[in-house]
C-alpha cells in the first residue's frame, strides 16, 4: 500500500500501530508487530520500572525495526518510567490518559517522537499545541479506558481532521482491512488497533481471555465506571456487581472498593473471566480466531488492497 504521513513519521511499511495495552502488550507482541511491518508498542501501564527496562532491552534484541512505548500518565512512577525510556534510547512514545503538556517537550528535547491519545477535538488541539508529532483519536467503541464524550470513531476522525494539521491516527473499532480503509477515507493517516492484537498469539494475555474475546459477539461489551474512569469491557459477573451498585445508587467510594486494585491483572493476565476486568472493544465481534501478529497485519493489508480495488 502507499505510504502515508504516519508510515513516513515512524519509518514503517504499513500505517498500522498496535495500541499499547496493559497486561497484553509486552515486548513479544510489540516486536512481532514491528517485524510484520507495523509499529509495535510496549504497554508500560502495567509494568514496574525495572520490568519496563527489561521489556525494552528484549524488544531491541527481537526486532531491528522501529518500536515504541505507551505511557498512560495516570499510573504512578511516571518520572521513573520516562527516565528509563530516555536512558534506553526509545525513539517513539505514545502518551495517554493525561495532560500532553506534562512530558511532551521533555521527551522531544531528547529526540523522541511523541504521539498523544485523545477522545475529542478539544484534546486533539491541546495535544497539537503541546507540540506532539501526531495524535491518536480514539472513538468510544475502543477497548480499555475511554473518553467521557462517547464520540464514535466514524464521527470523531473527520471532525478532528477538519481542525488538525499534524498526522492523525484513528483508533476504536478497527480490526480489519475494511476498517483501515474506512479510517483512511475519513481522513486518518494511519490506524491504531488494540482488541485484535490483544487476542493474538504473541499477546501476553491469558489464553482463556483470548478465547473469550474470540467468542464475544456484538452487544457483549459495555462502557461503564464513568464515575471513576470510563472503561469498555466484557459484561461478566464483575460487571453485574457494578450494575448492582449503580442500581442501589451507591457512592463512588463503594465502586472504588468493589474495583479494588487487581481486577485488570486478574481478568486479562490470570484469566479469571468471572471476577476479573476484561477490557476489550466492540470490534471483538469481528475477531474470530487467535492469530499471529504477522497474520493479522498481512490479512489487514490484503483486505485493504482488495476492497480498495473493488470500491474505487
Ligand atoms: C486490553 C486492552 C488494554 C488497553 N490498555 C491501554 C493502555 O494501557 N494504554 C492506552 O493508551 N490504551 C490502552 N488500550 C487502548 C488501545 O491502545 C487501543 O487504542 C484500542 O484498543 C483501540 O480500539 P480497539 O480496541 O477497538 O482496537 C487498551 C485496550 C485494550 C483492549
Amino acid at each position: 500500500m502507499n505510504s502515508t504521513r504516519i508510515s513516513q513519521l515512524f519509518d514503517i511499511q504499513y500505517p498500522i500501530v498496535q495500541g499499547g495495552m496493559v497486561w497484553v502488550s509486552g515486548y513479544k507482541l510489540a516486536a512481532a508487530v514491528s517485524n510484520a511491518g507495523g509499529l509495535g508498542l510496549i504497554g508500560a501501564g502495567s509494568m514496574y520500572p525495572d520490568v519496563l527496562r527489561t521489556h525494552i532491552q528484549k524488544c531491541k534484541k527481537a526486532t531491528s525495526k522501529p518500536f515504541g512505548v505507551n505511557v498512560p500518565m495516570l499510573y504512578p512512577n511516571i518520572d521513573e518510567i520516562i527516565a528509563i525510556i530516555i536512558e534506553e534510547e526509545v525513539k517513539i512514545v505514545f502518551t495517554s490518559a493525561g495532560n500532553p503538556n506534562l512530558w511532551t517537550s521533555h521527551l522531544k528535547k531528547h529526540g523522541i517522537t511523541v504521539v498523544h491519545v485523545v477522545s475529542s477535538i478539544k484534546f486533539a488541539l491541546k495535544a497539537q499545541a503541546a507540540g506532539v508529532d501526531a495524535v491518536v483519536a480514539e472513538g468510544f467503541e475502543a477497548g480499555g479506558h475511554n473518553g467521557r464524550e462517547e464520540s464514535t470513531t466514524f464521527t470523531l476522525i473527520p471532525m478532528v481532521k477538519e481542525q488538525l494539521h499534524i498526522p492523525l491516527i484513528a483508533a476504536g473499532g478497527i480490526a480489519t482491512g475494511r476498517g483501515m480503509l474506512a479510517a483512511l477515507v475519513l481522513g486518518a493517516d494511519g490506524v491504531q488497533v488494540g482488541s485484535r492484537f490483544a487476542a493474538s498469539l504473541e499477546s501476553s494475555a491469558h489464553i482463556d481471555f483470548k478465547k473469550k474475546v474470540v467468542a464475544v459477539s456484538e452487544g457483549e461489551t459495555v462502557l461503564t465506571l464513568k464515575e471513576i474512569a470510563p472503561v469498555r469491557m466484557i459484561k461478566n459477573e464483575f460487571y453485574t456487581q457494578i450494575e448492582k451498585l449503580h442500581q442501589e445508587h451507591k457512592s463512588v467510594e463503594d465502586l472504588k472498593k468493589l474495583l479494588g486494585k487487581r481486577r485488570l491483572k486478574r481478568g486479562m493476565f490470570e484469566g479469571d473471566l468471572v471476577d476479573g476486568m476484561l477490557e476489550i472493544g466492540q470490534v471483538a465481534g469481528l475477531i474470530h480466531e487467535i492469530q499471529s501478529a504477522k497474520e493479522i497485519v498481512e490479512e489487514m493489508v490484503k483486505e485493504y488492497k482488495e476492497v480498495l480495488q473493488e470500491k474505487f
